[in-house]
């Protein structure tokens, strides 16, 4: 498919998406805090996704085309919170869904020929689905696995900066509001023992949250991701925030089995402690 893009379209779709997110303002800091965390969030996924494309060779328009996927990717999140008060999909509503909806009442993709406005809506709507469609185009994978990519990369520096802090305000929208309690669940450890994806529906605390973030390594489809992974030492950094137990020893041996098939990572050292 041949993606034409210029410098203006994508400067203009830049000021919308600013203008947009500015008219979600709360006089509360802590609401407002988490409308700043998207917006800070969605710039971080464009920096991203153009970082992996660069790598993967895309040319210019294929860069701008890969930017405003990222820029509209969780276009939904801030009616979502400012709505529902929450950026949990299963107790509020599909922010994919509801990022689309806002882009077709704002007639913002009209300028685009129906080819490239319908890649657009439907690398945002599956970019959060559990598992990638069967009956898609290859450039519809490409650009979706590339938005998912790179919406990993920025979800993992967010939660691992989180994590890691020794003080500091509890954020209940990245805790989820789940207990930090010292138990990892059985069904969570199982599935990613068997590399299988964690359903956010198992997890019962702040433990398995942080398994199921790990267990997207399992779910990383382009090698520059996979460096980037490497060179923040995101899986590192994810097991010093868990506790050191047999079980976790077990998971970090698989995923380090896994990064060995996948040439992530060059010796044993970088991931067991
Ligand atoms: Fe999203």
């Amino acid at each position: 498919m041949n993606i034409i893009v210029g410098e203006t379209k994508l400067s203009d779709l830049k000021i919308w998406f600013t203008e947009y997110v500015h008219t979600f303002i709360f006089c509360n800091p802590d609401l407002q805090r988490n409308i700043d965390l998207k917006e800070e969030h969605t710039r971080h996924v464009c920096y991203d996704i153009i970082l992996i494309g660069k790598e993967l060779g895309l040319n210019e328009n294929e860069l701008r085309f890969a930017e405003i996927i990222a820029l509209f990717h969780d276009l939904g999140r801030f009616e979502q919170y400012a709505r529902y008060r929450t950026f949990l999909d299963g107790k509020s509503v599909d922010h994919a869904e509801l990022g689309v909806e806002i882009l077709e009442k704002h007639n913002i993709l009209n300028q685009f020929d129906d080819g490239l406005k319908n890649l657009i809506i439907s690398t945002i709507r599956y970019h959060n689905q559990p598992v990638l469609p069967k009956n898609e185009t290859e450039t519809c994978l490409f650009y979706t696995k590339l938005l998912r990519d790179a919406d990993k990369l920025d979800i993992w520096r967010v939660v691992i900066d989180y994590y890691s802090r020794k003080n500091g305000k509890k954020n209940d929208t990245i805790s989820l509001d789940l207990p930090d309690t010292p138990e990892i669940s059985e069904k969570v450890s199982q599935d990613i023992i068997h590399r299988k994806t964690v359903s956010i529906n198992d997890v019962k605390n702040m433990n398995d949250l942080k398994l199921l973030q790990t267990g997207w390594i399992f779910d990383i489809n382009f090698k520059p991701t996979v460096d980037y992974i490497k060179s923040h030492r995101y899986l590192e950094r994810m097991r010093e925030v868990l506790p050191e137990s047999d079980i976790i020893k077990e998971i970090f041996e698989v995923i380090h089995t896994f990064c060995l098939e996948q040439e992530l990572i060059p010796s044993p050292d970088n991931v067991t402690r």
